[in-house]
């Protein structure tokens, strides 16, 4: 297994989630509802498996890659990215289900979500790539996987302090926000 392989896996699963509520009549509210769930529940999942496990671990070992000079940067942009997207998901479920309103907000999340993705998979994991060990790479994927296979109904969405996240080495519980 590969972390940096499990976490693209993912994103094409939130791509595809996203793809196929497009592509649903606004009128059958019951499958965008059933759809939405299941995509937040992965977003909410991912993020937090990521800082739980990645973000950490890239903290040690990574250097930075390609418009990221380090990885402290790479993880900063990272928790602000996850701290807008888990906002944006939140807005999606102001909406009633199909309404202009809630395809509107639906599609902010897309566009923060797919911001990071591409930020992420050309800093963090590139560098991860090139930097961690394979073994390192089985581990975490292992524990990535089966964090996110045990909350396939999602986790609550808590917000990270981006500076006391690194200052803490990727402490989830250090950098959690009250609010
Ligand atoms: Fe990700
Ligand atoms: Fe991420």
């Amino acid at each position: 297994m590969d972390v940096t392989q499990i976490i693209l896996d993912d994103h094409r699963d939130q791509r595809r989630l996203f793809a196929m509520i497009e592509q649903i009549d606004p009128a059958d509210t019951t499958s965008l509802a059933a759809l939405w769930r299941r995509l937040s529940a992965l977003l909410d999942a991912h993020a937090e498996a990521e800082e739980r496990f990645f973000y950490p671990a890239l903290l040690k070992v990574g250097r930075g890659a390609n418009d990221a000079p380090s990885p402290q940067e790479e993880t900063e942009d990272a928790i602000e990215d996850h701290n807008e997207i888990r906002d944006a998901a939140a807005e999606v479920d102001k909406h009633e289900v199909g309404s202009d309103a809630w395809f509107e907000a639906l599609g902010r999340a897309n566009k923060a979500n797919g911001d990071h993705m591409a930020e992420e998979e050309r800093q963090g994991l590139t560098d991860f790539r090139r930097h961690a060990s394979l073994e390192q790479r089985h581990s975490l994927g292992v524990r990535l996987a089966a964090f996110v296979a045990d909350h396939l109904h999602g986790v609550r969405p808590v917000n990270k302090d981006p500076e006391r996240y690194i200052e803490s080495g990727g402490d989830v519980a250090a950098a959690a926000e009250t609010s």
